[in-house]
């Protein structure tokens, strides 16, 4: 086991998992940016020719690029904070989880574009499936490490991914409401609470408590700022708040009470500020080396913050759940390209730079391409969010374009990123083969040479 406070430490592909490793999991992730890009345009500017063209750009985020994201950064997190072994089944699950994880969201898919209630279950199933099989994972080791000073940042990785086995049985429920041909009256007359539920699960609980917990680490790495115990001890005491916030939110969705809903956002946005973004503004600004990643991670907390008190405020005076659900759809696309959004992009800068590795020369590499002319792309997409919530509805889509395209330029350069860092680092490996060999070469002539004299 290992020491009670080791420093967080960011596992990077390991030499024996070759450049293929944990590299050719996240793969996933920047396959489904792809997706959820190519999906967002289309519903800005062609959405008739989009199936089910509500569904489909909010499932490729929330499902392809978040969840998938979550899946493979919260392990990546966890074993960097608490350093377990990477050893029996441990040593293959990842990937087998995120295949599931990925069958399960192509099934759902073709099951919302075709209809099919089989389908829709059996993605369900598969979805669901790889977050228990995940969430109980990181539950055992947050605790067989209790010891461990971060063993409670894994712990919100757990909380969430319970969360998020509800909020796809929740998901589930409405697919099946929504298809399937003889459904029961009570689903029918909740179905907009239930909506309401899914999405304040699905995005409070999974998405919310997952970046909750990993600004707490990460942001701290980002700014190199020491890991202040004051900030974990801080963080560990919010998470039951976070939980009942969720709970208490979710059950006024399904009851039909906005003011329930209103009372769980309020307590999940005081939580935060006091448990998570406080402690963190305390060590802003202070250091010199920060990383540029920085800037749109704050960008993003900032977004947050105040949608989710606007929406705090509208659900307090909704007259109903349908209005509320109406409030939620609206605004859901600011909210996820304005606050989860950059966070998510923000993450993905830094860390897969750290990710690859290969050492400081050859992670400068990534870093110089992943911050090609970033403060030109973050003005840019905040000005255009800015304007957009301000009532700019005239130029709407022009400025949705601004925010798609501002995305797409930092999805192709964190791959161009990877890309020239990867090849780095296989050039670098490839020269200390070479080097070894020649070594080895030199060294055994040099001892036929001694063996030739003694003969
Ligand atoms: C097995 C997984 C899931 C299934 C089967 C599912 C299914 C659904 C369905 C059927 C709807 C209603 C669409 C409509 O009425 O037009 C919906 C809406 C939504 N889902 Fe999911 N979902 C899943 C996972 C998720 C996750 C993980 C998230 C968030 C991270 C999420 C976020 C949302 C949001 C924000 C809405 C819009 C709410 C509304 O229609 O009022 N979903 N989902």
């Amino acid at each position: 086991m290992s020491s009670p406070n080791p420093a967080p430490r960011f596992p990077s592909s390991s030499p024996q998992r070759g450049l293929r490793g944990r590299w050719s999991d996240d793969r996933f992730t920047l396959e489904w940016m792809v997706i959820a890009v190519i999906t967002c345009g289309m519903a800005v500017v062609a959405p008739k020719i989009l199936l089910q063209p509500l569904w489909t750009p909010i499932h490729a985020v929330a499902l392809g690029v978040v969840s998938n994201g979550i899946f493979q950064w919260s392990w990546f997190f966890s074993r960097g904070l608490l350093h377990f072994p990477l050893t029996g089944i441990a040593r293959y699950s990842t990937f087998v989880r995120i295949v599931v994880l990925n069958a399960g969201v192509v099934a759902l898919f073709v099951a919302m574009w075709t209809g099919s209630v089989p389908a829709a279950l059996l993605a369900t199933v598969l979805i669901c499936g790889a977050g228990i099989h995940q969430g109980t994972v990181l539950a055992v080791e947050a605790h067989r490490y209790k010891e461990n000073r971060y063993a409670p940042m894994v712990r919100y990785y757990a909380v969430a991914f319970f969360f998020f086995v509800v909020t796809c049985l929740v998901g589930g429920l409405l697919s099946y409401e929504m298809m399937a041909s003889d459904v029961p009256a009570w689903i029918v007359s909740h179905a907009d609470g239930i909506a309401v539920a899914h999405s304040v699960v699905g995005i409070g609980g999974w998405a919310g408590v997952t970046i909750l917990g990993t600004v707490v680490t990460l942001g701290l790495s980002m700014l190199h700022a020491r890991q202040d115990g004051r900030a974990l001890g801080s963080a560990r005491a919010a998470l039951p708040l976070f939980v009942a916030a969720v709970l208490v939110a979710a059950i006024g969705g399904v009851a039909g009470l906005p003011l329930m809903v209103a009372c769980g956002s309020a307590l999940f946005l005081l939580a935060a500020i006091w448990g998570i973004l406080t402690p963190l503004w305390c060590s802003f600004g202070l250091r010199k080396r920060s990383s540029h990643a920085v800037w749109p991670l704050l960008a993003g907390l900032v977004w947050t913050v105040l949608l989710v008190g606007v929406f705090t405020v509208e659900s307090a005076v909704a007259a109903d759940v349908s209005s509320l659900r109406n409030v939620v759809i609206d605004q859901l696309g600011v909210f996820l390209a304005a606050g989860i959004g950059q966070i998510f992009v923000a993450s993905l800068e830094y860390l897969v730079p750290v990710a690859i590795g290969g050492g400081p020369t050859v992670q400068r590499v990534g870093d110089v391409a992943v911050s090609f002319l970033w403060p030109v792309r973050l003005s840019l997409r905040n000005a255009a969010l800015a304007v957009l919530v301000l009532g700019g509805n005239d130029a709407r889509t022009f400025l949705l374009v601004i925010v798609v395209v501002s995305y797409a330029l930092d999805l192709g350069l964190v791959g161009c990123a990877a890309i020239r860092q990867l090849r780095a680092k296989k050039a670098k490996l490839e020269a200390k083969t070479i080097a070894k060999a020649r070594k080895m070469t030199k060294m055994g002539s040099g001892e036929e040479t001694t063996e030739g004299s003694d003969d």
